[in-house]
């Protein structure tokens, strides 16, 4: 790793005349909170820039290559594999200032935003008008959209809808160079040049900094039916969603918690949770037309059952439905209570292979002695089994690190990968060769020399050191 210099006194006074001297942060009590994100891991920044523009991020980026200075973009600091530490400190590039929503348009169904827009707030104004941004990750009352472009975050609703990705038409990036450029457009059909708006999405600030997205949205569906399926083994429960993705029927979600999940989350909650059962699945059925969304939700019901569902329970009002997706909401904050620290795992596996990987979880936990709840969303067959430890106690997480390195790979040898929905950033960047191989990993390196030759964005993460940072 580099040595990290200090950053001169004049350097500072330019950044401060970039962005306004209250926001060039240097005090430390400002930097932690800038050292922070989703997973237990600090990185402290040398100053915090926040700036309103394209031009000011342009300027940063340019100082910041005069001087060999690292800069890290952030969104809201909840990610969660370390993509938003500053690893190698230098600038923490806050784009929290830059969160206006500046068109929504219903004839182009394309909403333009600034990359610090709140993804829950932009729901919310779209719907206002009758559209639908379905990206939800769970962060998302809280989360930034250019978190989630860099991420490539999704959520349970990707099932039907697909994740971020699926919705950047248009993006306008500034390069290492200090340029901007924008690429996509806003036509539904675009295959003009290499695809390089898919390029920069989940590029975790490595190859540019987002400063503006167009973002594809669709009809808002008229109603939206839930139900809650109880499966005395957690085996049962896996079985069942294969089942459902082989009804005819495309849920909107089918998420899954175990009884781990379910007991901390009942005890943050106090809702009524099942607590004697294996697994609990929630499955969503959208459309426009409730006869229809009905009767698929009653069809994905039927299967559970034919799968040994000891009870399935549709919610009967909206209330009912959002306070089952505010429980698989809160599972985060809800393992945060049962020990200090989680290394929350973020594999996916081919659907056929959900249950397989569930049974090599529950094994690798029992090996290893350690508590494994596992939750997430099970039509993607994108689990987290969340490793519960304490980063203190260095014996346990010496079996942690044994654990996570399995359960990688076995999720890679039923052939799924590291992650479906967190990115690499910090925390899985030792593990990258085995999921991709040492080929693709340098076609990457080569993308990464190409648009960052002097490694100013983002440095040390998703391309594996030979040193863990955890
Ligand atoms: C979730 C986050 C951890 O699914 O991705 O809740
Ligand atoms: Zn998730």
């Amino acid at each position: 790793m580099n040595e990290i210099l200090p950053i001169p006194e004049r350097v500072i006074n330019e950044l401060r005349a970039v962005v306004g001297a209250e926001n060039a942060l240097i005090d430390l009590e400002d930097r932690l909170a800038y050292s922070i994100d989703g997973t237990w891991v600090e990185r402290l920044p040398q100053v915090v820039v926040l700036p309103t523009t394209a031009a000011q991020v342009g300027t940063v980026v340019v100082i910041a290559g005069r001087e060999g200075i690292a800069i890290t973009p952030r969104g809201s600091s909840s990610g969660l594999s370390g993509g938003a530490l500053p690893g190698r400190g230098g600038i923490a590039l806050s784009m929290a200032r830059m969160r206006r929503i500046i068109e929504i348009s219903r004839a182009d169904q394309v909403a333009v935003v600034e990359p610090g827009v709140i993804t829950g707030e932009l729901q919310r104004a779209v719907e206002a008008e009758g559209l639908f941004y379905p990206p939800d990750p769970s962060s998302l009352g809280v989360s930034a959209i250019g978190g989630n472009i860099a991420e490539n975050a999704g959520g349970a609703r990707c099932l039907k809808y697909g994740v971020t990705g699926d919705y950047v038409m248009a993006l306008q990036v500034v390069l290492a160079s200090g340029a901007i450029i924008r690429v996509g457009g806003r036509t539904v059909k675009n295959v003009t040049g290499y695809n390089l708006r898919s390029l920069f999405v989940g590029s975790e600030g490595t190859l540019g900094i987002v400063t503006e997205a167009t973002l594809r949205l669709l009809p808002k569906p008229r109603h939206t039916l839930t139900l809650a399926a109880e499966f005395m083994e957690i085996e049962d429960a896996a079985q069942a969603v294969t089942a459902m993705l082989m009804s005819g029927v495309l849920p909107v979600a089918v998420e899954i918690m175990d009884a781990t999940t379910l007991a901390c989350v009942e005890d943050l909650l106090r809702m009524g949770l099942p607590l004697d059962v294996g697994a609990l699945l929630l499955v969503s059925a959208d459309g426009n037309h409730l006869d229809g969304v009905r009767a698929d939700l009653a069809l994905l019901g039927q299967v559970c059952r034919d799968q040994g569902a000891r009870a399935v329970q549709v919610a009967a009002t909206g209330a009912e439905s959002d306070a089952l997706w505010r429980a698989r909401r809160s599972i985060a904050p809800a393992l945060a209570r049962r020990k200090p620290n989680k290394l929350g795992e973020d594999i996916a596996v081919p659907r056929s292979r959900i249950p397989a990987m569930v049974r090599a979880i529950r094994r690798i936990a029992a090996e290893h002695d350690l508590l494994i709840p596992i939750y997430g969303h099970a039509g993607d067959g994108n689990l987290h089994p969340n490793i519960l430890c304490n980063k203190h106690d260095s014996e346990e997480m010496a079996r942690v690190r044994r654990a996570a390195g399995e359960i990688f790979a076995e999720a890679v040898a039923l052939g799924g990968t590291l992650s479906g929905e967190h990115g690499i950033g910090l925390l899985k960047k030792e593990f990258l060769e085995a999921d991709l191989g040492a080929t693709q990993i340098a076609v990457m390196r080569a993308v990464k020399d190409a648009l960052d030759p002097q490694g100013i964005l983002n440095p040390g993460k998703i391309f594996p050191t030979g040193v863990s940072d955890w």
